[in-house]
Protein backbone atom coordinates (compact mmCIF):
# COMPACT_ATOMS: atom_id res chain seq x y z
CA UNK A 1 0.00 0.00 0.00
CA UNK A 2 1.24 3.31 -1.22
CA UNK A 3 1.50 6.25 1.88
CA UNK A 4 -0.96 8.12 0.07
CA UNK A 5 -3.21 5.35 0.23
CA UNK A 6 -2.11 4.54 3.84
CA UNK A 7 -3.14 8.18 4.60
CA UNK A 8 -6.35 8.36 2.98
CA UNK A 9 -7.63 5.22 4.43
CA UNK A 10 -6.58 5.96 7.99
CA UNK A 11 -8.82 9.38 7.45
CA UNK A 12 -11.73 7.84 5.97
CA UNK A 13 -11.62 5.27 9.30
CA UNK A 14 -11.43 8.19 11.22
CA UNK A 15 -14.79 10.40 8.92
CA UNK A 16 -16.72 7.04 9.26
CA UNK A 17 -15.92 7.15 13.30
CA UNK A 18 -16.73 10.76 13.69
CA UNK A 19 -20.39 10.54 15.49
CA UNK A 20 -21.14 14.56 15.51
CA UNK A 21 -20.63 17.69 13.92
CA UNK A 22 -18.14 18.46 16.51
CA UNK A 23 -16.02 15.25 16.08
CA UNK A 24 -16.55 15.80 11.68
CA UNK A 25 -15.16 19.17 12.27
CA UNK A 26 -12.19 18.42 14.54
CA UNK A 27 -10.87 15.68 11.39
CA UNK A 28 -11.91 18.09 8.77
CA UNK A 29 -8.85 20.53 10.76
CA UNK A 30 -6.61 17.51 11.66
CA UNK A 31 -6.42 16.72 7.54
CA UNK A 32 -7.18 19.82 5.59
CA UNK A 33 -6.71 22.35 8.04
CA UNK A 34 -3.51 24.44 7.64
CA UNK A 35 -1.32 22.12 9.60
CA UNK A 36 -3.31 18.96 8.86
CA UNK A 37 -1.88 15.91 7.61
CA UNK A 38 -3.10 16.31 3.67
CA UNK A 39 -1.80 19.77 3.87
CA UNK A 40 1.50 18.91 5.32
CA UNK A 41 1.58 17.04 2.14
CA UNK A 42 0.44 19.16 -0.63
CA UNK A 43 3.67 21.33 0.88
CA UNK A 44 5.84 18.59 -0.04
CA UNK A 45 5.18 19.15 -3.76
CA UNK A 46 7.25 22.30 -4.10
CA UNK A 47 10.46 20.29 -3.29
CA UNK A 48 9.87 17.43 -5.88
CA UNK A 49 11.69 17.34 -9.49
CA UNK A 50 8.67 18.33 -12.22
CA UNK A 51 8.70 14.68 -12.84
CA UNK A 52 7.91 13.51 -8.98
CA UNK A 53 4.81 16.30 -8.91
CA UNK A 54 3.64 15.14 -12.57
CA UNK A 55 2.76 12.17 -10.83
CA UNK A 56 1.96 13.43 -7.11
CA UNK A 57 0.35 16.50 -8.09
CA UNK A 58 -2.59 14.85 -9.28
CA UNK A 59 -2.71 11.75 -6.70
CA UNK A 60 -2.36 14.34 -3.65
CA UNK A 61 -5.10 16.64 -5.40
CA UNK A 62 -7.11 13.33 -5.65
CA UNK A 63 -6.79 12.72 -2.31
CA UNK A 64 -7.54 16.02 -1.09
CA UNK A 65 -10.78 16.30 -2.94
CA UNK A 66 -11.80 12.58 -1.87
CA UNK A 67 -11.80 13.40 1.77
CA UNK A 68 -13.30 16.67 1.52
CA UNK A 69 -16.20 15.05 -0.11
CA UNK A 70 -15.77 12.07 2.22
CA UNK A 71 -16.47 14.92 5.10
CA UNK A 72 -19.48 16.79 3.63
CA UNK A 73 -21.27 13.22 2.88
CA UNK A 74 -20.08 12.21 6.49
CA UNK A 75 -21.64 15.46 7.54
CA UNK A 76 -25.00 14.89 5.79
CA UNK A 77 -25.01 11.59 7.62
CA UNK A 78 -24.64 12.89 11.30
CA UNK A 79 -26.82 16.19 10.75
CA UNK A 80 -29.90 13.92 9.80
CA UNK A 81 -28.94 11.39 12.77
CA UNK A 82 -28.60 14.61 15.42
CA UNK A 83 -32.29 15.84 13.84
CA UNK A 84 -33.49 12.02 13.87
CA UNK A 85 -32.20 12.22 18.06
CA UNK A 86 -33.87 15.52 18.57
CA UNK A 87 -37.18 14.51 17.07
CA UNK A 88 -37.32 11.23 19.53
CA UNK A 89 -36.62 12.59 22.56
CA UNK A 90 -38.11 16.73 22.24
CA UNK A 91 -41.47 15.28 21.34
CA UNK A 92 -44.75 17.56 21.31
CA UNK A 93 -47.95 15.93 22.62
CA UNK A 94 -50.49 18.00 20.52
CA UNK A 95 -53.40 16.73 22.32
CA UNK A 96 -52.02 18.12 25.43
CA UNK A 97 -54.48 20.92 26.96
CA UNK A 98 -52.82 24.59 26.24
CA UNK A 99 -51.85 26.45 28.77
CA UNK A 100 -54.03 30.06 29.40
CA UNK A 101 -52.29 33.31 28.87
CA UNK A 102 -53.33 34.98 32.46
CA UNK A 103 -55.00 37.34 30.52
CA UNK A 104 -57.52 34.44 29.22
CA UNK A 105 -58.27 33.24 32.28
CA UNK A 106 -59.19 36.56 34.28
CA UNK A 107 -62.35 38.02 33.86
CA UNK A 108 -64.74 41.00 34.22
CA UNK A 109 -68.02 40.78 36.53
CA UNK A 110 -71.01 41.28 35.02
CA UNK A 111 -71.75 43.87 36.99
CA UNK A 112 -68.81 46.21 35.91
CA UNK A 113 -69.07 45.25 32.24
CA UNK A 114 -72.49 46.89 32.37
CA UNK A 115 -71.17 50.00 34.13
CA UNK A 116 -68.84 50.44 31.65
CA UNK A 117 -71.53 49.72 28.89
CA UNK A 118 -73.93 52.60 30.38
CA UNK A 119 -70.99 55.15 30.66
CA UNK A 120 -70.47 54.38 26.82
CA UNK A 121 -73.99 55.40 26.08
CA UNK A 122 -74.22 58.33 28.35
CA UNK A 123 -70.61 59.72 27.39
CA UNK A 124 -71.55 59.50 24.03
CA UNK A 125 -74.94 61.56 24.57
CA UNK A 126 -72.35 64.52 26.22
CA UNK A 127 -73.06 63.26 29.84
CA UNK A 128 -70.38 63.51 32.70
CA UNK A 129 -70.04 60.57 35.24
CA UNK A 130 -70.26 61.88 39.00
CA UNK A 131 -69.84 60.10 42.12
CA UNK A 132 -70.93 60.67 45.50
CA UNK A 133 -70.21 59.07 49.03
CA UNK A 134 -72.23 55.12 50.09
CA UNK A 135 -72.53 56.90 53.53
CA UNK A 136 -74.82 59.78 53.75
CA UNK A 137 -76.29 62.11 55.66
CA UNK A 138 -80.06 61.70 56.70
CA UNK A 139 -80.09 65.88 54.99
CA UNK A 140 -78.91 64.33 51.41
CA UNK A 141 -80.36 61.22 51.38
CA UNK A 142 -83.86 62.44 52.45
CA UNK A 143 -84.24 65.99 53.30
CA UNK A 144 -82.88 67.46 50.59
CA UNK A 145 -84.81 65.32 47.99
CA UNK A 146 -87.94 66.27 49.71
CA UNK A 147 -88.85 63.67 52.04
CA UNK A 148 -90.21 65.63 54.61
CA UNK A 149 -89.50 64.38 58.55
CA UNK A 150 -91.74 61.32 59.48
CA UNK A 151 -92.99 61.22 55.43
CA UNK A 152 -93.98 57.54 55.17
CA UNK A 153 -91.56 57.12 51.95
CA UNK A 154 -88.75 57.29 54.19
CA UNK A 155 -90.10 54.27 55.95
CA UNK A 156 -90.31 52.41 52.41
CA UNK A 157 -86.55 52.65 51.16
CA UNK A 158 -85.79 50.03 54.80
CA UNK A 159 -82.33 51.95 55.49
CA UNK A 160 -79.70 50.93 57.05
CA UNK A 161 -79.12 53.63 59.67
CA UNK A 162 -75.64 54.18 61.99
CA UNK A 163 -75.10 54.86 65.44
CA UNK A 164 -75.77 58.27 66.17
CA UNK A 165 -72.36 60.83 66.39
CA UNK A 166 -71.40 63.08 69.15
CA UNK A 167 -74.46 65.35 67.39
CA UNK A 168 -76.99 62.62 68.01
CA UNK A 169 -76.93 62.45 64.12
CA UNK A 170 -77.52 59.38 62.67
CA UNK A 171 -76.11 59.00 59.35
CA UNK A 172 -76.97 55.94 56.78
CA UNK A 173 -75.93 53.97 53.73
CA UNK A 174 -77.33 55.79 51.00
CA UNK A 175 -80.52 54.01 49.73
CA UNK A 176 -80.18 55.16 46.63
CA UNK A 177 -77.73 57.21 44.12
CA UNK A 178 -80.70 60.51 44.14
CA UNK A 179 -78.40 62.42 47.49
CA UNK A 180 -75.77 62.58 44.36
CA UNK A 181 -78.38 64.89 42.49
CA UNK A 182 -77.86 67.78 45.04
CA UNK A 183 -74.35 67.11 45.73
CA UNK A 184 -73.98 68.17 41.75
CA UNK A 185 -76.33 71.42 41.84
CA UNK A 186 -74.19 72.78 45.10
CA UNK A 187 -71.21 72.74 42.80
CA UNK A 188 -72.18 72.80 39.32
CA UNK A 189 -74.22 75.48 37.41
CA UNK A 190 -76.38 74.52 34.57
CA UNK A 191 -76.04 72.71 32.00
CA UNK A 192 -76.13 69.85 33.86
CA UNK A 193 -76.06 66.55 32.01
CA UNK A 194 -74.28 64.06 34.41
CA UNK A 195 -74.91 60.21 35.11
CA UNK A 196 -74.18 58.93 38.76
CA UNK A 197 -73.19 54.81 38.50
CA UNK A 198 -72.53 53.88 42.22
CA UNK A 199 -73.39 51.31 44.90
CA UNK A 200 -76.31 51.12 47.27
CA UNK A 201 -78.28 49.78 50.29
CA UNK A 202 -81.13 48.74 51.89
CA UNK A 203 -82.47 45.54 54.39
CA UNK A 204 -84.00 43.66 51.93
CA UNK A 205 -82.45 40.48 50.13
CA UNK A 206 -84.31 37.43 48.21
CA UNK A 207 -83.61 36.08 44.61
CA UNK A 208 -83.71 39.66 43.13
CA UNK A 209 -82.86 42.04 45.95
CA UNK A 210 -79.52 42.42 47.54
CA UNK A 211 -78.92 44.49 50.72
CA UNK A 212 -76.43 45.86 48.50
CA UNK A 213 -77.11 47.23 45.11
CA UNK A 214 -76.34 49.30 41.82
CA UNK A 215 -77.90 51.71 40.21
CA UNK A 216 -77.17 54.35 37.91
CA UNK A 217 -78.94 57.95 38.50
CA UNK A 218 -79.25 60.69 35.42
CA UNK A 219 -79.92 64.59 36.22
CA UNK A 220 -80.26 66.78 33.29
CA UNK A 221 -80.76 70.65 34.28
CA UNK A 222 -81.15 73.49 32.09
CA UNK A 223 -83.65 76.37 31.26
CA UNK A 224 -85.63 74.42 28.90
CA UNK A 225 -85.10 70.65 29.04
CA UNK A 226 -88.32 69.14 29.29
CA UNK A 227 -90.68 65.79 30.03
CA UNK A 228 -89.94 65.10 26.09
CA UNK A 229 -86.17 64.98 26.29
CA UNK A 230 -86.87 62.48 29.17
CA UNK A 231 -88.52 60.34 27.06
CA UNK A 232 -86.25 60.39 24.01
CA UNK A 233 -83.01 60.27 26.22
CA UNK A 234 -84.57 56.93 28.09
CA UNK A 235 -85.75 55.32 24.92
CA UNK A 236 -82.85 55.79 23.40
CA UNK A 237 -80.52 54.61 26.13
CA UNK A 238 -83.05 51.38 26.26
CA UNK A 239 -82.74 50.46 22.52
CA UNK A 240 -78.79 51.40 22.25
CA UNK A 241 -78.20 49.09 25.68
CA UNK A 242 -80.26 46.17 25.06
CA UNK A 243 -79.07 46.48 21.53
CA UNK A 244 -81.99 46.15 19.81
CA UNK A 245 -83.77 48.40 16.96
CA UNK A 246 -86.70 49.27 18.42
CA UNK A 247 -88.21 48.58 21.66
CA UNK A 248 -91.56 49.66 23.22
CA UNK A 249 -91.36 51.47 26.27
CA UNK A 250 -94.78 52.71 28.53
CA UNK A 251 -94.32 55.59 30.73
CA UNK A 252 -96.99 55.03 33.76
CA UNK A 253 -97.54 57.80 36.42
CA UNK A 254 -95.92 57.16 39.82
CA UNK A 255 -94.69 58.95 42.76
CA UNK A 256 -91.34 59.95 43.95
CA UNK A 257 -90.80 62.98 46.46
CA UNK A 258 -88.57 64.28 44.05
CA UNK A 259 -89.99 64.56 41.12
CA UNK A 260 -93.07 66.09 39.75
CA UNK A 261 -94.36 64.55 37.75
CA UNK A 262 -93.09 60.47 38.28
CA UNK A 263 -93.23 58.04 36.12
CA UNK A 264 -92.28 54.16 36.51
CA UNK A 265 -90.88 53.14 33.19
CA UNK A 266 -91.89 49.38 31.60
CA UNK A 267 -90.14 47.64 28.84
CA UNK A 268 -92.08 45.17 26.39
CA UNK A 269 -90.78 41.97 27.08
CA UNK A 270 -91.97 38.44 26.56
CA UNK A 271 -92.24 35.78 29.39
CA UNK A 272 -93.78 32.90 27.56
CA UNK A 273 -90.63 30.87 27.09
CA UNK A 274 -89.91 30.58 30.75
CA UNK A 275 -86.84 33.31 30.07
CA UNK A 276 -87.49 37.02 29.90
CA UNK A 277 -86.79 38.30 26.16
CA UNK A 278 -86.56 42.04 25.88
CA UNK A 279 -87.95 44.18 22.65
CA UNK A 280 -90.90 41.58 21.36
CA UNK A 281 -93.96 40.18 23.05
CA UNK A 282 -97.15 41.65 24.97
CA UNK A 283 -95.74 41.79 28.73
CA UNK A 284 -94.36 44.76 30.29
CA UNK A 285 -91.33 45.13 33.08
CA UNK A 286 -91.11 47.61 34.99
CA UNK A 287 -86.70 49.16 34.70
CA UNK A 288 -86.48 52.57 36.04
CA UNK A 289 -88.44 55.76 38.13
CA UNK A 290 -87.82 58.94 36.53
CA UNK A 291 -89.50 62.22 36.30
CA UNK A 292 -89.05 65.85 36.22
CA UNK A 293 -87.17 67.20 38.99
CA UNK A 294 -89.52 68.97 42.32
CA UNK A 295 -88.79 72.36 42.19
CA UNK A 296 -88.15 71.47 46.04
CA UNK A 297 -84.97 70.02 44.68
CA UNK A 298 -83.67 72.57 42.43
CA UNK A 299 -84.33 75.05 45.75
CA UNK A 300 -82.20 72.34 47.92
CA UNK A 301 -79.44 72.27 45.37
CA UNK A 302 -79.46 75.99 45.03
CA UNK A 303 -80.95 76.40 41.82
CA UNK A 304 -83.71 78.68 41.03
CA UNK A 305 -87.02 76.69 40.01
CA UNK A 306 -88.12 79.43 38.27
CA UNK A 307 -85.27 79.45 36.14
CA UNK A 308 -84.25 76.28 35.93
CA UNK A 309 -86.04 72.55 35.29
CA UNK A 310 -84.83 69.05 34.94
CA UNK A 311 -85.27 65.58 34.82
CA UNK A 312 -84.16 62.42 36.45
CA UNK A 313 -83.96 59.06 36.61
CA UNK A 314 -82.77 55.81 39.01
CA UNK A 315 -82.41 52.56 37.06
CA UNK A 316 -81.25 49.22 39.03
CA UNK A 317 -77.92 48.18 37.59
CA UNK A 318 -78.30 44.85 38.74
CA UNK A 319 -81.43 44.42 37.34
CA UNK A 320 -81.11 45.33 33.91
CA UNK A 321 -77.67 43.03 33.56
CA UNK A 322 -79.79 39.81 34.60
CA UNK A 323 -82.39 41.23 31.94
CA UNK A 324 -79.62 41.46 29.50
CA UNK A 325 -77.59 38.71 30.13
CA UNK A 326 -80.37 36.37 30.88
CA UNK A 327 -78.79 35.82 34.58
CA UNK A 328 -82.00 34.89 36.85
CA UNK A 329 -80.62 35.14 40.48
CA UNK A 330 -78.99 38.08 42.11
CA UNK A 331 -77.28 36.40 45.01
CA UNK A 332 -74.36 35.03 42.77
CA UNK A 333 -73.34 37.93 41.67
CA UNK A 334 -71.78 38.93 45.41
CA UNK A 335 -70.70 35.77 46.12
CA UNK A 336 -67.09 35.06 44.77
CA UNK A 337 -68.06 31.60 42.78
CA UNK A 338 -65.02 31.51 40.59
CA UNK A 339 -67.61 28.94 38.55
CA UNK A 340 -69.87 31.73 38.19
CA UNK A 341 -67.79 34.00 37.22
CA UNK A 342 -66.36 32.15 34.19
CA UNK A 343 -69.33 31.64 32.51
CA UNK A 344 -70.92 34.83 32.99
CA UNK A 345 -67.64 37.43 33.28
CA UNK A 346 -66.17 38.99 30.45
CA UNK A 347 -62.83 39.05 28.67
CA UNK A 348 -60.69 42.17 30.10
CA UNK A 349 -59.28 43.57 26.45
CA UNK A 350 -63.10 43.78 25.25
CA UNK A 351 -63.64 46.77 26.42
CA UNK A 352 -66.97 47.90 25.12
CA UNK A 353 -67.44 50.76 23.02
CA UNK A 354 -70.31 52.24 20.95
CA UNK A 355 -68.04 51.72 17.69
CA UNK A 356 -66.93 48.61 18.45
CA UNK A 357 -69.97 46.70 20.05
CA UNK A 358 -70.89 46.87 23.60
CA UNK A 359 -71.39 43.53 24.55
CA UNK A 360 -69.77 41.85 21.31
N1 LIG B 1 -84.20 56.99 43.86
C1 LIG B 1 -85.30 56.14 43.41
C2 LIG B 1 -85.21 54.78 44.09
O1 LIG B 1 -84.17 54.37 44.47
C3 LIG B 1 -85.21 55.94 41.91
C4 LIG B 1 -85.51 57.19 41.16
C5 LIG B 1 -86.80 57.48 40.78
C6 LIG B 1 -84.52 58.11 40.89
C7 LIG B 1 -87.09 58.63 40.09
C8 LIG B 1 -84.80 59.27 40.19
C9 LIG B 1 -86.11 59.53 39.80
O2 LIG B 1 -83.88 60.18 39.88
O3 LIG B 1 -86.38 60.65 39.13
O4 LIG B 1 -86.22 54.14 44.22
Amino acid sequence: MSEIETLESGILAQIDAAADEAALEQVRITTLGKKGSVSQQMKTLGKMSPEERQVMGPALNGLKNRIADAITTRREVVKRADIEARLATEKVDVTLPVRPNPIETGRIHPISQVMDEITAIFSDMGFHIAEGPDIETDYYNFTALNFPEGHPAREMHDTFFLNPDENGERRVLRTHTSPVQIRTMETQKPPIRIVIPGKTYRQDSDATHSAMFHQLEGLVVDEKTNIANLKWTLMEFCKTFFEVDSIDMRFRPSFFPFTEPSLEVDVQCDRSGGEVKLGEGNDWMEILGSGMVHPNVLRAGGLDPDVYQGFAWGIGIDRIAMLKYGMPDLRPFFEADQRWIDHYGFRPLDMPTLFGGLSQ
